[in-house]
């Protein structure tokens, strides 16, 4: 896997962009595979994630290169990163409009976190039509699920419905994402059930990018 790009898209603030983000830069890097971040968020959430984890012990973030960009500098960043990464995540703001563009087009792989219980699905066909446009492929994620609720059922066959693939790994409904996040962390650094799902999740990415 060599300069491969993920941007994390999804119109709906609050979704699970920049959690999966971390996480899917945490995995591929347990892999042993160099990550590369890019923000373009003005938020800046996940540099804010980056810096905590720097603070917090700097050989954490051995193998996780960082930069910030605008709309209009991904293609730059994307260059310069993926030289020297084998994988490059990019974080987006809560919006679809034509600043989504360059992200969407310089993606391998766009991927659209839905938080199940907030039903972000209606938010979910704008950014998959803009991925079509650019003819990207999407995977659609499911994002705080819970167990024995009907609900992820019912949220899976609607995005099923609109014609966009859906993950099997699923990240559940766990405050440790949040608590991991705040420390500069992921949830999946500590043992139990969120270390599954997030490996899951990678192993199905990374097998998407290798054939697609
Ligand atoms: N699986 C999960 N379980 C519990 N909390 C979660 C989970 N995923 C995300 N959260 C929490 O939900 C909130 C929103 O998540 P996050 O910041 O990743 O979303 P986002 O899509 O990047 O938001 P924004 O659109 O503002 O950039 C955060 O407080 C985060 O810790
Ligand atoms: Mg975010």
């Amino acid at each position: 896997m060599a300069g491969k790009v993920i941007t994390v898209a999804q119109q709906k603030g609050g979704s699970g962009k920049t959690t999966l983000a971390a996480h899917l830069a945490l995995g591929f890097r347990g892999m042993g595979l160099r990550v590369g971040l890019i923000d373009l968020d003005p938020q800046g959430s996940l540099g804010r994630w980056y810096v905590t984890r720097l603070e917090v012990d700097a050989t954490l973030c051995d193998g996780i290169e960082f930069a910030t960009a605008s709309a209009w500098g991904i293609p730059i960043e994307v260059r310069k990163l993926s030289a020297a990464c084998d994988v490059v995540i990019i974080d987006t703001p809560p919006k679809i409009d034509s600043d989504l563009r360059p992200a969407l087009r310089v993606a391998q792989l766009v991927i659209v976190p839905v938080s199940v219980g907030h039903m972000d699905l209606w938010a979910t066909e704008g950014v998959l039509d803009l991925a079509a446009r650019e003819n990207r492929p999407a995977l659609v994620v499911l994002n705080r699920t819970r167990a024995g609720t009907r609900l992820a059922g019912e949220v899976l066959t609607a995005a099923r419905a609109m014609g966009a693939p859906v993950a099997e790994a699923v990240l559940a409904q766990r405050v440790g994402y949040a608590e991991a996040m705040g420390r500069g962390r992921g949830a999946a650094e500590t043992r139990g059930p969120a270390q599954d799902e997030v490996a899951a999740l990678v192993a199905e990415v990374a097998a998407r990018l290798q054939t697609g």
